[in-house]
């Protein structure tokens, strides 16, 4: 069997797709995302089996890795998109996904992008309040034209993961409470040219516990069945994302419990289900590439100064998120020791990774920050005025260019000089 995402080669060294990556920081630099297209793919593939028993579709949640060709080459396998702005919903467009595919998340769509997503005629647009639930009626008589909603539901769960990765409980700005629904539904069905299409839910991200998920979408099959005896269509049930991912160990997502769960939960049933992932399908089919600029070591401390920053990868320190730093050649030679691995910009937080412990490195090496794949790039700023870096994917053993990186001069030439 072909090795599959990021792996040792034979002289013990960081390859994906038979490639070393070394070749490819020859290629393209550093700093550098490479994502592997493949094992996208394979993720992707394992959940629509995992969801296949109760024929279920996938929107890939774009605010996870947006760009073009990821995009792309999960619409060219049937994917669907599940966006947030209309940014995102142009973005998978221009990758060829049709709009019929695509559903509209989030809870401050401003006017312009309900219309924009009206207008281009996208499957399902998701109410997040009864606020927002007037303003995409007087949108749609406006434009005379019809629109799929969804309500999210906000069932008042607390999912056990980062606090501020957790959207599922009363206190959250997300969705609409439970008891509203029915009343929320009636408006629906009393406007003109909005379709009730179903219920939605998302409670959080980077969650295991197969329960709180049996759970939630337990309690949302028996609202929609409660507003089907009152009359009311309900056809959907769009589950969100969420699931998980190791960051401690790579292993493949084989979603196997989700689908026992699921398959016990929905099978027969007539709801149309749908779920929202983006983490589970491409955290692990990125890392981040990183020069070491130099050592540091101090009374207390052994550090690495790399060339990548928290503007690149923000992950770590906003989520105080582990992530797995490793070589990307290996000496087996070296001993083994601690290092705090952090970034050039004048803030403590600015680090990768603290006391994980790495072969002896030294300046000019290289290292690869794993499972990177998901929230890194999109998150990334232009603090301390450093350009944005380069991504690159590998797909079916070929790389590609998906971002350039930015130069000086691009960054300092989008802003204006005012004659003051
Ligand atoms: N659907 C909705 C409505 C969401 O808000 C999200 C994520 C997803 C789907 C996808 O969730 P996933 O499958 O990726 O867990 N920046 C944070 C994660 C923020 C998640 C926001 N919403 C991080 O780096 O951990």
């Amino acid at each position: 069997m072909d090795n599959i995402g990021f792996y040792r080669n034979s002289s013990n060294n960081l390859s994906v797709q038979n490639i070393d990556v070394v070749r490819l920081i020859e290629k393209y630099g550093s700093p550098l995302y490479i994502y592997d297209g493949d094992l996208i793919r394979k993720s992707y593939l394992n959940l629509k089996k995992a969801i296949k028993p109760i024929n279920g579709n996938v929107h890939y949640a774009v605010k996870a890795n947006d760009n073009l060709g990821i995009i792309k080459l999960l619409s060219q396998l049937g994917c669907g998109a599940d966006v947030v702005s209309i940014g995102e919903l142009k973005k998978c467009m221009k990758a060829g996904m049709r709009p019929r595919n695509i559903i509209f998340s989030g809870v401050g769509k401003d006017k312009h992008e309900i219309e924009y997503a009206i207008s281009k005629g996208i499957q399902q647009l998701n109410i997040e309040s009864v606020e927002e639930l007037d303003d995409v009626i007087e949108i749609s008589n406006h434009l005379k034209q019809s629109i799929n909603v969804a309500i999210r539901v906000n069932l008042d769960i607390k999912a056990n993961t980062h606090e501020k990765i957790s959207t599922g409980d009363e206190t959250s700005k997300f969705g609409i409470s439970l008891l509203e629904i029915p009343k929320v539904y009636k408006t629906i069905y009393n406007s003109n040219y909005l379709k009730p299409y179903g219920l939605a839910v998302h409670i959080g991200s980077q969650i295991f516990d197969i329960k709180l998920l049996k759970n939630t979408y337990s309690e949302l099959k028996k609202l929609a069945n409660k507003l089907i005896k009152l009359g009311f269509k309900v056809n959907n049930l769009d589950l969100g994302g969420g699931f998980g991912v190791n960051y401690k160990k790579f292993e493949i997502q084989n979603f196997k419990k989700i689908e026992e769960m699921l398959t016990k939960l929905f099978l027969g049933s007539h709801f149309k289900i749908c779920f929202e992932p983006g983490r589970s399908l491409v955290a692990d089919a990125g890392i981040l590439v990183t020069k070491v600029i130099r050592e540091k070591k101090t009374s207390a401390k052994n550090f690495l100064i790399v060339d990548a920053g928290m503007n690149d990868f923000i992950r770590p320190t906003l989520y105080n998120a582990y992530h797995r730093i490793e070589p990307i050649l290996t000496d087996t030679s070296r001993k083994k020791i601690f290092y705090d691995i952090v970034g050039p910009i004048c803030e403590t937080g600015d680090y990768f990774g603290l006391n994980q412990k790495i072969q002896k490195t030294f300046k000019n090496e290289f290292l690869a920050i794993m499972s990177a794949g998901a929230y890194g790039r999109v998150m990334s700023s232009n603090y301390n005025t450093r350009p944005n870096i380069a991504e690159i994917l590998v797909y079916n053993k070929k790389d590609y260019l998906l971002k350039n990186k930015q130069s000086i001069t691009e960054l300092i030439n989008q802003e204006l000089n005012p004659d003051i």
